[in-house]
């Protein structure tokens, strides 16, 4: 037996609505046989769940390791085993001897070999006589895996679509075929997808698997556009790698088209030169802020020292976007707006940097709505999305486009 603290999730009744989420869309033993992962905490758009720490005294059960034995207490995550065993675990993806970004299930850059398959380290309980390889020679053997899903046609594309053949106003017509990849580092309290990003049920997908169902898609469709977004496509490097390169093997036509739609807050440069090596041809970054705060707000990240790095890693990939890409790749960069979560000043200090690095960069203002947990909000009026698209452009930026509730509008005179 161990006494050492553990968590537990805690459902709060009141805040409860039964709308099941937790239930039908976690892979999770329930709430009686909770292993303290989080992920439902995370998940619940009303916030109905919490992490209590508790101490109590924990059987042991016997696990094998990289080939060594070793005791760790019952009812944890691999992960939380492998941390007590003093295994260095990191955030950002690719770093420590294992990195977990998302931590609700969607992404698999947590993935170990667990009795010779890839799992979750995540999410997947600690069992006795379970045998564990986290050796990245050894877990880069096995095919990547990641949750995929909502393959289909979109209408709109995301902000690395280019506005010309954005539909004008209300009318719409289908122009570029998407899926969405589980998972996220960010936990925006506005999540639009936040159904998608924080599932972590269903097959997860090799890369041949999806490149193959989207190619399927794009002909169902009839469009050359193929977007990943998600939740946050990038966490997993080599899936997202390997997905593109299979992706564009199977659409080898001049007129084929790869779109990356990202908070980039994870793309080191060595990453963006990687993606476009192997196929990538449209990057959308979004930027969730200027200021600390504003992005802490946004992003509803409560890490100070994990903010600051995002931040900075998004912004160090926008520059770097613009500087050493523009031109080789199209990309389009979004900018939130709600007048809750960023003023107009900050707006204009946004505009007047990315119009210092290329004042003819296409910039897509985003009107946030209310959403998961911020139903509080109310969607900027037509005239507010207008006045962004001004300020904008009094920074400098020459190519603005808004998303409005009369649909896009922009570049140039409304
Ligand atoms: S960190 Fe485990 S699935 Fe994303």
């Amino acid at each position: 037996m161990v006494s050492i603290p553990f968590y537990l999730s805690r459902k709060i009744e009141k805040s409860c609505l039964d709308c099941g989420f937790c239930e039908d869309h976690l892979s999770c033993p329930g709430i009686e046989r909770c292993i303290g992962c989080g992920a439902c905490v995370d998940a619940c758009p009303n916030e109905a769940r919490v992490l209590d720490e508790i101490l109590v005294e924990r059987r042991l059960v016997k696990i094998k390791v990289d080939g060594e034995s070793f005791e760790v207490p019952e009812r944890i995550t691999v992960l939380r085993a492998l941390e007590l065993l003093g295994y260095k675990v990191s955030r950002f993806p690719g770093e420590g001897d294992l990195s977990a970004p998302c931590r609700t299930g969607g992404c698999w850059a947590c993935a170990i070999i667990v009795d010779g398959k890839l799992k979750r380290s995540c999410i997947t309980p600690v069992r006795n006589g379970m045998s564990i390889e986290t050796r990245r020679a050894e877990v880069e053997r096995l095919e990547p895996l990641r949750i995929v899903s909502s393959f289909q046609g979109h209408s709109v594309g995301g902000v690395g679509t280019p506005y010309w053949i954005k539909p004008k106003g209300l009318f719409s017509r289908y122009i570029e075929v998407a899926c969405f990849a589980h998972g996220c580092i960010l936990r925006c309290p506005t999540c639009q997808n936040w159904n998608v990003t924080y599932s972590s049920r269903g097959e997860p997908l090799t890369p041949d698997r999806a490149a193959e169902i989207m190619t399927l898609e794009r002909l169902r469709w009839g469009v050359h556009r193929m977007a990943i977004s998600g939740g946050e496509c990038t966490l997993n490097r080599r899936w997202l790698v390997e997905y593109i390169k299979k992706l564009r093997g199977l659409n080898r036509d001049e007129h084929a088209r790869f779109h990356v739609d990202t908070n980039a807050v994870v793309m080191a440069p060595d990453y963006i030169d990687e993606l476009i090596e192997v196929g990538t041809t449209d990057i959308g970054p979004d930027v969730k802020g200027l200021k600390l705060e504003t992005f802490m707000r946004i992003s509803g990240l409560k890490d100070r020292e994990l903010s600051v790095r995002l931040l900075e890693t998004g912004w160090r990939a926008v520059k770097y976007l613009i500087d050493e890409c523009y031109g080789k790749v199209f990309i389009g960069i979004g900018i939130p707006y709600n007048p809750k979560l960023i003023s107009l000043d900050e707006i204009y200090l946004i505009g007047e940097k990315i119009s210092s690095w290329e004042p003819y960069i296409q910039v897509c203002a985003l009107d946030y709505r209310p959403e998961f947990r911020r139903k509080d909000i109310r969607r900027p009026s037509y005239s507010e999305m207008v006045q962004v698209k001004d300020t904008l452009e009094e920074a400098g930026l020459r190519c603005v486009v808004c998303q409005t509730v009369k649909g896009l509008i922009g570049p140039g005179k409304v």
